[in-house]
């Protein structure tokens, strides 16, 4: 595979020496650099290494830092602490799946919402809790978590709608 501009990342960064312990650092500085692991940078990686890409995917997949996906535009982190655990954090995590339609550790197609469990948010007499980006809600049940979803979601209509107000009165 021939290096793209937006593969440079490897060069600058990183030198590689045949050693397979250096693919954790590798990964590490494609994920600064887009942000996840893109497709084409396992392919890249594996090139690069002779590291068969399913041994990249692989990897990837074991530890939790790696993402296979964007970030999506809102972050949503459910506690899944200790304090959290026995307030509920289960029917909280049941919930976000359900209103967001995916699973923890997925993006919506739309790009807006990521889900993720954290061990400990540090707000656990607040517990159950859930951070949205650098917003943190706590003493959650199912209503209360489906609200909030929600009025991100409502949010981000009204912006999409205001935007395209704006563009038809560019047009006019
Ligand atoms: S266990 Fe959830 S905030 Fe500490």
């Amino acid at each position: 595979m021939a290096a793209r501009d937006s593969d440079r990342f490897t060069y600058r960064l990183w030198r590689y020496d045949g050693a397979q312990g250096e693919l954790i650092p590798l990964l590490q500085s494609a994920q600064d650099h887009f942000g996840y692991i893109p497709r084409r940078a396992i392919s890249y990686i594996s090139s690069v290494t002779g590291i068969p890409e399913s041994d990249v995917y692989g990897v990837i997949t074991f530890y939790s830092q790696f993402r296979l996906q964007p970030m999506g535009k809102y972050l949503v982190r459910v506690c899944a602490g200790t304090a959290c655990h026995v307030s509920g954090a289960k029917m909280i995590i049941e919930t976000v799946q359900d209103e967001l339609g995916i699973e923890v550790g997925d993006t919506t197609g739309d790009g807006l919402f990521t889900l993720n469990t954290v061990a400990c948010i540090g707000c656990c007499s607040l517990a159950p809790v859930i951070m949205v980006n650098d917003e943190t809600h706590g003493r959650l049940d199912p209503a209360s978590v489906r609200k909030i979803i929600r009025k991100y979601k409502r949010a981000e209509e009204e912006t999409r709608r205001e935007e395209s107000v704006a563009t038809c009165d560019d047009e006019t």
